[in-house]
């Protein structure tokens, strides 16, 4: 099949079949990245322009890591020390990198829609790597990549998110992508930090954390965005984890055959406790590399869509 898109936006508007086909097209590469020459010289036509305007460590490092190892020209951007510190705005700015000849775009961006508007203003392909709290289709491709290697499939598994649901790019990604692939999610979270609406996702939701482990055969723990902390969502960090953490004691709920991931950043003693993001089932680092794979998959077809 191909895959009928010029940009990767979200992955509420891609079919199950198509986030299968980014999913079979990762594992070549993904076991190029096991080999002494990671690279290929594939994509050697093609300049990508990464545009960050919030902070990033693995996102931003595994597109570059996968443009290269696609032989593409590769083009960084960040907002903090570039001329939108002097008023330049969006437009602007992406308007006069792409006067430099840039094919592709890939951005981060803190409000929702930005990727769309590039995309519409410059006919451009664009990969969104996070916008706002709607969508972070790599992240949730990454994800899925990881479950479908661990258990072979989606249908029969239960899923929980765990945390910050109601800030979390994550946590919609993943609930698009799993609801599709026909596993079963669970939100927890305390009833604060739910989305505003969870009904509207079509996914079981508690803010009972027991419950929700009980069973569950992969738990994604959310990052608590300590920066949107300020409306008083929670009483203090320490009854956050009290309540709300993943815990060596809470991970025995989960079945025996389990799996713990987590997106990343970290806080660790808050939403996840040391021991369990080290421990053998906990597969954050698995996460990481697979993240190149899959970001290496993202753009060859986007550039493949490109050249029809
Ligand atoms: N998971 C994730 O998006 O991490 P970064 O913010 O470091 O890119």
């Amino acid at each position: 099949m191909s895959f009928s898109h010029k940009s990767l936006i979200g992955l509420r508007e891609l079919s199950s079949e198509e986030i299968l086909f980014i999913l079979d097209e990762a594992q070549a590469f993904r076991k190029l990245l096991e080999r002494d020459i990671k690279k290929v010289p594939t994509l050697r036509w093609l300049t990508v322009l990464n545009m960050f305007y919030e902070p990033s460590t693995r996102t931003r490092i595994s597109f570059e890591l996968a443009e290269k190892r696609l032989s593409a020209d590769v083009v960084n951007f960040s907002a903090s020390t570039s001329s939108v510190q002097k008023g330049e705005n969006l437009r602007d700015t992406v308007n006069n990198i792409l006067a430099m000849k840039v094919d592709m775009v890939v951005i981060r961006h803190s409000s929702v829609g930005v990727p769309q508007f590039i995309e519409k203003k410059t006919g451009v392909p664009v990969i969104n790597a996070g916008d706002g709290t709607n969508e972070h289709p790599t992240q949730a491709l990454l994800d899925l990549y990881t479950i479908r290697e661990k258990f072979g499939r989606f249908s029969g598994l239960k899923v929980v998110i765990l945390g910050d649901i109601r800030h979390s790019r994550v946590a919609r990604s993943n609930i698009w992508g799993l609801k599709k692939l026909g596993a079963k999610v669970v939100m927890c979270a305390p009833k604060t930090l739910l989305p505003p609406h969870p009904e509207v996702f079509g996914v079981d939701v508690t803010s009972d954390v027991e419950e929700a482990l009980s069973g569950a055969n992969v738990v994604n723990v959310l990052r608590l965005q300590l920066e949107r902390q300020d409306a008083g969502y929670i009483p203090s960090l320490r009854e956050y984890r009290m309540f709300w953490g993943l815990t060596a004691q809470r991970t025995k709920l989960l079945d025996p055959d389990h799996i713990v991931m987590h997106p990343g950043p970290m806080n660790r003693g808050v939403e996840i406790d040391p021991d369990v993001a080290d421990a053998r089932d906990a597969v954050i680092l698995e996460q990481v590399t697979n993240g190149v794979a899959i970001r290496m998959a993202v753009i060859f077809t986007l550039a493949g869509e490109m050249r029809g």
